[in-house]
């Protein structure tokens, strides 16, 4: 792989006014970017491979999941995937369907969760929430469903694992609606559940599908379709299933409830669907729905007020992730980056986000799971992996008119601390340097200790598994020797940015209590409990404590 960053002429950056061509428009309008979210297990990477089947992306169920399996052997740090079982870095999937181009993020699934799956939330306009019909919601999906609400993001819900005995669909409707606080609006209604799972009702349509397995559910389920006054459904249905089901038909009209499609664009309802992503029942339906009502590229908010709409002809973009070595056989970095207004055309040159400077966006890669092709231009909506030698910060925006500059990323506040020493004297330098690495890739943040710890680090991190993606990558891709130590905090806070460490005493902060300097050199205090965290600032009510570092979120508590 080449050089990849140019330094082109300061000339190239002035871009004639220009209006958005036709093309660019529909381009724009046909665009479709969303992400799934669930609890681990609830079937995210089965409803995933279901919807490329459905979309035509692949011909048959079961090349996703031998992707992921066929992936460990292409790049050794996620070796690590295969060795717990779980999908760590978020995938892209870009396939066209139904005059739309889907771009479908991935986020990761498993139980320790990592703020990668936050950012990916800020690089999509619609999101998919799969529940298991059995549990109902569960935990990780409400944190998910939280950050959603906060970016007033449209909600698909799905409830899936219909095939197995599942919760009552008007127990899961009305749970969506008490835990969650949000309006919804059931678009299909199942018949039946568990073995007797037969179809669901489109009651926009007002049709009945009824759906067939295939042998090991690899192909699209053959579906019938029928009216509800069919007569046949009298002979081919029991009166025991059938009646109680069109009961529940009638009191979901009766409820008098009608589909708002600017409340599901606000976010404050959510439409329903019901299936399987296992037998693919229902799958088709959800698809040909989000494609009709998902969400087009929304405009975005730039710092100095202005929003910016996807049509404006000035490109820009942000930093929603970054991924060093992702293909140890070219050990290069990728910056994923979410275009959000004009059209991104391969070597383009905006200026860069730190210096200002004129830099040209070479090796531009579109990317289905793990492979990549050359990319000559992208719309709003599209995700674009730069192969770069450059570091580009997370949050960081690229864009042509450098009077743009989004503040997408909001960086999570950690709930687990450890510290990382050199075992050995030699290594100290894979240490630094592979550290420094992942600090950029935002996959960890750091802190240092005044007093006994000046020379260790001290690592915070949203879930345990970051520390270990930590662990794995410093000895795998820089030959690091680290051990990490747990540290007993779970709670930090940020003093405002003009509060400094000699203004406090050890009396005035208490036992427990610790300071740290976070990686801008702003002040911090770590606390073992929540409790500890609420009582100091109580007994403090003049002094002002951040959850986030008000240098990223512009000041808020
Ligand atoms: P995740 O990405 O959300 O973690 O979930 P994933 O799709 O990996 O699914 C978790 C388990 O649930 C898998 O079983 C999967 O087959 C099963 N599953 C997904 N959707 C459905 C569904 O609609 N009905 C039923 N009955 N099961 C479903 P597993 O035993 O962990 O893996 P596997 O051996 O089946 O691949």
């Amino acid at each position: 792989m080449g050089m990849c960053i140019d330094i082109a002429m300061p000339s190239l950056l002035i871009s004639p006014p220009v209006m958005t061509d036709q093309k660019t428009l529909n381009e724009i309008s046909r665009r479709r970017t969303f992400a799934i979210i669930s609890h681990p297990d609830a079937g995210k990477t089965t409803l995933t491979e279901k919807l490329l089947l459905y979309g035509g992306a692949i011909n048959a169920a079961g090349s996703v999941r031998a992707r992921r399996d066929q992936r460990t052997t292409t790049s050794d740090w996620m070796e690590l995937e295969k060795q717990r079982g779980i999908s760590i870095s978020s995938t892209l999937l870009q396939f066209d369907y139904g005059g739309c181009v889907i771009n479908l993020l991935d986020t990761p699934g498993h139980k320790d969760f990592s703020e990668d799956t936050y950012r990916v939330l800020t690089a999509v306009d619609s999101v998919v929430m799969v529940i298991d019909a059995a549990k109902g919601i569960e935990e990780r999906t409400r944190k998910l469903f939280e950050i959603c609400r906060l970016r007033g993001i449209p909600i698909f819900t799905f409830m899936n694992k219909m095939d197995r005995p599942a919760m009552h669909p008007m127990e899961l409707v009305d749970q969506l609606e008490k835990v969650l606080g949000i309006g919804a609006f059931p678009v299909t209604w199942p018949l039946g559940s568990g073995a007797e799972f037969l179809g669901v009702y489109d009651r926009l349509q007002k049709k009945l599908h009824r759906f067939e397995r295939t042998a090991h559910n690899k192909y699209r389920a053959p579906d019938q379709v029928s009216s509800i006054h069919d007569e046949n459904l009298r002979r081919e249905i029991p009166a025991s299933l059938l009646d109680p089901w069109i009961e529940e038909l009638e009191i979901l009209s009766g409820a008098g409830e009608s589909f708002a499609e600017d409340q599901l664009k606000a976010g404050k309802i959510t439409p329903v669907f019901f299936g399987s992503g296992m037998t693919n029942f229902g799958v088709q339906l959800l698809l040909d729905y989000f494609i009709m009502h998902g969400a087009p590229p929304q405009p975005r908010l730039s710092v100095d007020g202005r929003l910016v709409s996807p049509e404006d002809p000035d490109f820009s973009s942000f930093v929603f992730k970054v991924q060093a070595n992702m293909n140890p056989k070219h050990r290069d970095r990728l910056t994923f980056l979410r275009v959000c207004s004009g059209k991104f055309v391969k070597d383009m040159v905006v200026s860069d986000p730190e210096t200002g400077k004129p830099v040209r966006l070479s090796y531009p890669q579109k990317l289905f799971a793990q492979e990549r092709e050359s990319l000559e231009e992208a719309y709003p909506g599209d995700i674009v992996g730069l192969v770069t030698h450059k570091a580009f910060h997370i949050g960081a925006t690229l864009t042509s008119n450098p009077e743009i500059r989004y503040d997408e990323i909001p960086r999570f506040p950690p709930e687990a601390f450890a510290f990382i020493r050199n075992s050995g004297a030699s290594k100290y330098k894979q240490l630094r340097a592979g550290l420094d690495q992942l600090l950029e890739e935002g996959v960890i943040q750091s802190f240092t200790m005044p007093g006994d710890y000046q020379s260790s680090i001290l690592l915070g991190a949203v879930g345990q598994l970051q520390f270990d993606v930590v662990l794995y990558r410093l000895q795998n891709e820089y030959g690091a020797d680290p051990r990490l130590e747990p540290a007993p905090y779970t709670q930090i806070r940020w003093f405002e940015p003009d509060i400094k460490k000699e203004q406090f005493d050890n009396d005035f902060l208490g036992s427990g209590v610790t300071l740290a300097l976070d990686i801008r050199g702003q002040l911090v205090i770590l606390f073992a409990t929540e409790w500890d965290a609420n009582y100091f600032a109580q007994k403090r009510p003049t002094l002002v404590l951040h959850r986030v570092s008000p240098h990223e979120t512009g000041g808020s508590k």
